[in-house]
């Protein structure tokens, strides 16, 4: 037995997403809607993938070829419609397999704008084409809206006799509620020949796929409807509220299999999971999380809330707080915000902490090092144990080169350090608060670059006279003249410390 080919309709213009970008290259769940037909489409180990392309051909095509780089590209010509997609697709898949006896037995059709449908109905559909030795195997579902969908008539014996679409329905066929999911398993020789009987007579003008199952009655030909259990797989995205619609339900399967798989999602409304996320059993996700592209989160790692990973991998037993990432790595027991933002390139160790108001760039955190507050670490290593002081910034560009810092294991960085691209710092050296660091530091040594202090007594009063500052210096100054033993230096004396 072969395996089938698929045919993925996605010429159409999409006119009611009224977007610049074509309708199936439209993205929920981080991948385009085309990407999704073909992730379904792969359960079927398909011979031949066949991609129908006609609006913006050149976008779609490249999409298709950059997900599936076997596939074959059809280009829609002028005659609109999803049977002429098809004629197309078959045109196609003749010039690469000439000898018609080497075709597949089976021919499945699915749409670039049915995202929901998933691998696993597909196979079905397959199977049960096969098992009833169908001309046609359809996928239908029951809906309570069944506005803009193809409807099923079945004729007196229950047999899908025609599929009428909503311009061309009567009064009495639009209140149909069984429709068309426009997905089907086809009969080679069956498709051909009823496509060639099809014509445009119809509201929209259009060669019509849907005209194909009456042609094949018509030929004595069986046609076989598999009703899908949950209507949702057939959701077609024709503007933006379905598209939202559907990665709203696209996403609440996530969700489902996520928890089902032991994940605790404490506010599944505002949590969002793309396609490819792997997350692993007693992971906590809080409100406000979007994992995206392919990040994975190891057991008993707790996201959020209000965090966005994009192709972060975070270690078990992690937290990251109100935080960005992308293209990061965070290791196991590491601590990452609140309101930190880590850059691609990013990699840090087994227990560090990239703590409040902090952006790291392209920087390595060895195991155990730390760079708790308001900092920028861009392209330095940090090494283990090390800390990186409050405020301290690695002045990575010089306006036409970036250079890299090496910063060695249990370095104490003091806060509000500038640290100047290229240095390093050896292991177990100091820098003094405030220090300019512009040379290297050898190991052990203290680097120090702020100047002694000076106090000039009585500035206040004599240079800011009458200001609040200047009456408050006064004040303190009077109080400690009357102060037996004064030095004016008592706690007291100062009631602004606490
Ligand atoms: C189609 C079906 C309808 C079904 C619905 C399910 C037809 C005539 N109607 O209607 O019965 O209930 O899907 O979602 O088939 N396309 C082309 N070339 C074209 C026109 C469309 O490749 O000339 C592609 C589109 O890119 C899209 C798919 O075919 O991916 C479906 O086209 P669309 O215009 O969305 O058809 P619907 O009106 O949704
Ligand atoms: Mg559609």
């Amino acid at each position: 037995m072969t395996n089938p080919a698929v045919i993925v309709l996605a010429a159409g213009d999409g006119k009611r997403m009224k977007s610049q970008t074509p309708k199936v290259l439209h993205q929920i769940a981080g991948r385009s809607l085309l990407g999704h037909a073909l992730a379904a489409a792969r359960t079927v180990e398909p011979d031949t993938v066949v991609v129908v392309v006609g609006h913006q051909a050149e976008r779609v095509g490249a999409e298709a070829r950059a997900l599936c780089p076997n596939v074959v590209i059809a280009r829609q010509d002028d005659i609109p419609g999803t049977g002429r997609a098809v004629q197309c697709a078959l045109a196609a898949l003749e010039a690469v397999v000439p000898e018609r006896s080497a075709w597949p037995d089976e021919i499945l059709v699915t749409c670039g704008d049915t995202p929901l449908l998933d691998g696993a109905t597909l196979a079905a559909l397959v199977e049960a084409h096969r098992a009833g030795r169908n001309s046609i195997t359809m996928l239908t579902a029951q809906v309570d809206d069944p506005r803009g969908y193809g409807r099923i008539v079945r004729d007196g014996s229950g047999e899908v006799a025609q599929i009428v679409e909503e311009s061309d329905a009567t009064a009495d066929q639009k209140q149909i509620t069984e429709v068309n999911a426009a997905v089907y398993v086809f009969r080679p020789e069956s498709l051909l020949r009823a496509l060639a009987q099809v014509d445009r007579a119809n509201a929209q003008g259009e060669m019509y796929l849907t005209d194909v199952v009456a042609a094949v009655r018509a030929h004595g030909g069986t046609v076989a409807a598999v009703t899908s259990a949950d209507p949702a797989v057939i959701d077609g995205v024709n503007d933006r509220i379905q598209l939202a619609a559907a990665a709203r339900k696209l996403n609440d399967r996530y969700l489902r299999q996520a928890m089902m798989a032991g994940v605790t999602v404490v506010d599944p409304a505002t949590t969002w999971l793309d396609a490819g996320v792997e997350l692993q059993a007693d992971v906590t996700l809080l409100p406000g999380t979007h994992l995206a592209g392919a990040t994975s989160v190891a057991a008993g790692a707790v996201i959020g809330p209000f965090t966005t990973l994009t192709d972060t991998e975070v270690g078990p037993e992690a937290t990251v707080a109100q935080s960005v990432a992308t293209s990061a790595q965070i290791g196991p027991g590491a601590s990452v915000g609140p309101f930190s933002h880590l850059r691609p390139g990013t990699r840090i160790g087994a227990d560090t902490k990239a703590g409040a108001f902090t952006e790291l760039k392209a920087a390595l955190l060895a195991d155990g090092a730390k760079v708790p507050h308001l900092a920028y670490v861009g392209d330095a290593s940090v090494g283990e144990g090390a800390n990186v002081g409050a405020g301290t910034i690695f002045a990575n560009y010089d306006g036409v080169t970036k250079s890299k810092c090496l910063i060695g294991p249990a370095v104490r960085i003091g806060s509000n350090n500038v640290i100047v691209a290229p240095v390093e710092m050896g292991a177990g050296s100091y820098s003094g608060a405030g220090t300019v660091v512009r040379g290297d530091v050898p190991p052990g040594s203290l680097a120090v670059s702020a100047g002694p202090q000076r106090v000039i007594e009585g500035w206040t009063v004599r240079k800011r006279p009458g200001t609040d500052s200047a009456i408050a210096a006064q004040a303190a100054l009077d109080r400690a003249a009357d102060l037996p033993n004064s030095s004016g230096s008592t706690p007291d004396a100062h009631p602004g410390n606490v």
